[in-house]
C-alpha cells in the first residue's frame, strides 16, 4: 500500500462514508473493500445488512444474493431459487434468508457492475461474504493500525420483509454493537434505515446515533404496510424533520433531494440544520453513468466523470457527510 494512503487525514468535514466499501475499486460488501476503504482515509464502513437462515448479520445489499454472488454456479443450490416479495417488489432470485451462513460461506462475492466496472471483475470468486462481527473486528484492529477511529455506519436492509420472515436484524444488530463496545451515544457508529418504525424501537434501546434514510421517490415500507399515506417526499418538510429528530442524529437523502439535477440546492439541509439534524447524502460514484448531465465527460459510461465538480456543490450546500463508492476520490474533494 503506498504510503501516501496510509497518512490520509484523520477526518473530514464532510464525513467520508465508505459506500459498501471502497465500491468503485474491489467488488461491493466484502473485507477487502472495506479494508481499502479505510486505507484511502474513509471516516465510516457502510455495510448493508442482511440475515442468514441461522440468524447471523451479513453484508449484502439486498435479500437478493444472485447480483453479487456466484450463487448462479452452484447446482447444489439451484432449488433454492423462488420468488418473493421486498419492499413491494416480486422477484425472482436467491434469498440470503434461505442460506445458513455455513451454506452462505461457500459462495464467492463477484461485482454487480461488470460492465460499468470491469476492473473489479478480477476480484470476482476470490472474497466471501463477510458476517458483521467480521467486519467490526476489521473496524477495530485498523483503527489501531492508523492510529486513528474507523466507525462502521450499519444499514438495516428491509427491516419489514425480515420480520415477516421471522428474522429481524435489529437484536442480532444491538448484541454485536454491545458486544464490540459499540453501544454508547459517542461511539464512532450511525444506524440507518429506510424505514421509520426500527429507527423509532432502536432509539429506545441503544443510544447509537440514528440516521433516517430519505429516498427521492416512494415511501418507507413501513408506512405503506400500516397504511400511512406519507411519502419520503412528506418527511422532507419542516415538521417531519423535526418529529425525525426526536429519533434520529440525522438524515441521509438521496443527491437528488438536495440538489436536483441541473437544478439549484434546495432548502433540505438548512431545514435539517434548523431540526438539529445531520445531513449524510448518498450516493456519490465517479462514473459518467451516475453523474448530472453537466458533468459527464465525453466517452463512454464506464469513463469517470466532472466528480470534483459534484462534490464541492454538495459541499458549498453545507452537507456534513457522503456516501461514497470511491472513499478516494471523496477524501481528495475535501482535502485538496
Ligand atoms: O445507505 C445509504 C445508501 O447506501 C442508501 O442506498 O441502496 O445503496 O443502500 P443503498
Ligand atoms: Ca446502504
Amino acid at each position: 500500500m503506498p504510503t501516501a494512503l496510509l497518512t490520509a487525514p484523520a477526518t473530514h468535514v464532510p464525513l467520508v462514508i465508505a459506500h459498501r466499501g471502497a465500491s468503485g475499486h474491489r467488488p461491493e460488501h466484502t473485507l477487502a473493500g472495506y479494508e481499502l476503504a479505510a486505507r484511502m482515509g474513509a471516516d465510516f464502513l457502510e455495510p448493508d445488512l442482511v440475515s442468514t437462515a441461522d440468524g447471523v448479520l451479513v453484508a449484502r445489499h439486498e435479500p437478493m444474493i444472485g447480483a453479487t454472488t456466484d450463487v448462479a454456479a452452484h447446482p447444489e443450490f439451484a432449488d433454492r431459487r423462488t420468488v418473493r416479495t421486498v419492499d413491494g417488489f416480486t422477484v425472482e432470485d436467491w434469498f440470503a434468508d434461505d442460506f445458513t451462513l455455513a451454506e452462505l460461506r461457500t459462495l464467492r462475492a463477484v461485482e454487480r457492475l461488470p460492465l460499468l466496472r470491469q476492473g473489479n471483475t478480477v476480484y470476482d470468486g476470490l472474497f466471501p461474504v463477510p458476517t458483521l462481527d467480521e467486519i467490526l473486528e476489521l473496524r477495530a484492529r485498523l483503527s489501531v493500525e492508523l492510529g486513528r477511529e474507523i466507525g462502521v455506519y450499519p444499514e438495516t436492509k428491509s427491516p419489514t420483509y425480515f420480520a415477516g420472515r421471522g428474522l429481524p436484524c435489529e437484536p442480532a444488530l444491538v448484541a454485536a454493537l454491545r458486544a464490540h463496545g459499540l453501544d454508547r451515544a459517542d461511539s464512532p457508529v450511525f444506524v440507518q434505515s429506510f424505514e421509520t418504525a426500527n429507527l423509532r424501537a432502536l432509539h429506545e434501546e441503544i443510544p447509537v446515533r440514528l440516521i433516517q434514510l430519505l429516498d427521492d421517490v416512494g415511501a418507507p415500507t413501513d408506512l405503506v404496510a400500516a397504511g400511512d399515506p406519507r411519502t419520503f417526499a412528506d418527511l422532507t418538510r419542516p415538521a417531519e424533520l423535526g418529529a425525525i429528530a426526536r429519533y434520529a442524529a440525522g438524515i441521509g437523502p438521496a443527491k437528488e433531494l438536495v440538489i436536483p439535477p441541473g437544478g439549484e440546492p434546495t432548502p433540505l439541509v438548512a431545514d435539517a440544520h434548523a431540526a438539529g439534524l445531520l445531513v449524510h447524502v448518498f450516493t456519490f460514484r465517479n462514473e459518467n453513468s451516475f453523474l448530472p448531465a453537466g458533468m459527464r465527460r465525453a466517452g463512454r459510461e464506464a469513463d469517470h466523470g466532472d466528480v470534483f465538480v459534484e462534490y464541492r456543490a454538495f459541499l458549498a450546500a453545507g452537507v456534513d457527510g457522503v456516501f461514497s463508492d470511491y472513499p478516494d476520490t471523496a477524501v481528495a474533494a475535501f482535502s485538496l
